[in-house]
């Protein structure tokens, strides 16, 4: 069987180490070796469209978030006009690094902590301190100005790009923004936000996320007592340019068809699952909602349908900005993966976003962050969000089960790579698809 990703499997990938030479295999130094390591810093990172924040993390004006990949560092920083620049973040004297972490701008001003030159949040240049010591050619102010990085905004979200030729981001997440688009992913702010440093390269971790057919093995409370009878194909896979991909169920899960069952106590128990195991997609205020329809649909009756029907009404008598019903309710409980490292779990006005990218120059380590994200009523947006902070990957006191058991896979599938016994990963023709898309696209980076 072909896949859509086999066209375009060996254009363009001359000189790239351990490249992909099929979408079935993927070379298993690509998650280790350090040349590759230093190719993907020097070669994708500047390169590819980033998620760099939050909208609301920084809500007002000098309020700023550093965003580091790898050895590089980005100011975001919000404008008085309430628009976005990104500055590299380095200062123009002896290059000083200029924020850290996240915080606002005292007094609007931007200032290095080593002899005090200052810049307004616009970047200009606005205090030399002993400028009478330097030649004017090196005090320039349009010299001094702090170099941009290009910015734009998605989904609620920043998006940086240190390439200065770098297509438009609107072209760059196609298709798969436009799929978030339709439920309304833009409206969605943060519930809780939360890290972990893993013992793993960053697409290897991501890679655990990449399809559903885990869920029997790793997650076996969510089949429901199915065990092995759980169904391997109820979800189909889709592969896009741009090293995106998408996954979702075969059926419309508001109008009957899904695997679990259809009956009030099922849906409700595989519901509450859900939200004690990780308090995202399906949260307390969903199961409110479900459990108040329990005794009004007669037994019998396809309780699912009637359940998410009252979720639509109850958002809209709340003034919950959740569109109406449109063929996006399908990606619930699927995945849209946007190249090269966030990929977004949507569930009802809920969803749950990851960003995983590398940590301390180390092709074996990374940082894990998850995001809860839920619509709230129109006027009720929480204040800025905060990382709420950085956990042990056991941690059962913060983090979920369902989070805790994937996490585990995780970093027990890096050390396995190493195994003298091991050389390459084989991946299902489709179920796998959006990894081997994913390796494609990253080769396409790296050769050119
Ligand atoms: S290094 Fe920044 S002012 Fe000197
Ligand atoms: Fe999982």
């Amino acid at each position: 069987m072909m896949t859509n990703a086999d066209s375009r499997v060996s254009e363009g990938v001359g000189g790239v180490p351990f490249a992909m030479r099929d979408p079935l295999h993927v070379p298993r130094e690509r998650y280790y070796d350090r040349g590759f390591f230093e190719l993907e810093k020097q070669k994708l990172w500047p390169r590819a469209w980033q998620m760099a924040c939050r909208l609301e993390e920084i809500p007002g004006p000098g309020d700023f978030v550093e965003y580091e990949i790898c050895d590089q560092s980005i100011l975001i920083v919000r404008q008085d006009d309430l628009s976005i620049k990104a500055f590299h973040n380095a200062c123009r004297h002896r290059g000083v690094q200029l924020g850290k972490g996240t915080g606002r701008m005292p007094k609007g001003q931007i200032v290095c902590p080593f002899h005090g030159w200052r810049w307004n949040i616009d970047g200009s240049s606005s205090f030399v301190y002993g400028k009478e010591g330097f030649e004017p050619e090196c005090v320039r102010p349009e010299e001094l100005r702090l170099p941009e990085v290009k910015v734009d905004i998605w989904g609620a979200c920043v998006w940086i790009n240190m390439d200065p030729e770098a297509r438009p981001l609107a072209e760059a997440l196609a298709p798969a923004a436009q799929l978030l688009d339709a439920i309304g992913f833009a409206n969605m702010r943060v519930w809780w936000w939360k890290e972990i440093i893993l013992r793993s390269n960053w697409k290897i971790a991501q890679e655990a996320f990449h399809e559903g057919w885990h869920v029997m093995r790793t997650h076996p409370q969510l089949t429901m007592g199915m065990g092995e009878d759980y169904p391997v194909d109820n979800v189909e896979y889709t592969t896009f340019e741009n090293g995106h991909a998408r996954f979702q169920g075969r059926f419309d899960p508001t109008a009957g068809g899904v695997a679990e069952g259809r009956g009030a106590d099922q849906f409700i128990e595989r519901s509450t699952t859900l939200w004690e195991g990780q308090d995202a997609m399906t949260l307390k205020r969903d199961i409110d909602v479900f459990m108040g329809m329990r005794n009004r649909v007669p037994p019998g009756e396809d309780f699912p349908t009637a359940a998410i029907a009252a979720l639509f009404e109850y958002w809209q008598g709340a003034g919950i900005p959740v569109p109406p019903k449109n063929e996006g309710v399908r990606l619930w409980g699927g995945e849209v993966f946007l190249f090269p490292n966030f990929f977004v779990l949507p569930m009802y006005g809920n969803a749950l976003c990851y960003r995983i990218r590398p940590h301390d120059d180390d092709p074996e380590c990374c940082r894990f962050e998850i995001f809860s994200l839920t619509t709230y009523p129109e006027g009720h947006e929480p204040g800025r969000a905060h990382l709420m902070g950085r956990f042990e990957p056991d941690d059962a006191e913060n983090l979920g089960l369902i989070p805790r058991q994937d996490v585990r896979n995780i970093e027990r599938q890096q050390r396995g790579l190493h195994s003298l016994g091991f050389t390459e990963l084989r991946l299902a023709t489709e179920w796998e698809s959006p990894i081997s898309n994913m390796h494609i696209e990253l080769d396409r980076y790296l050769a050119r």
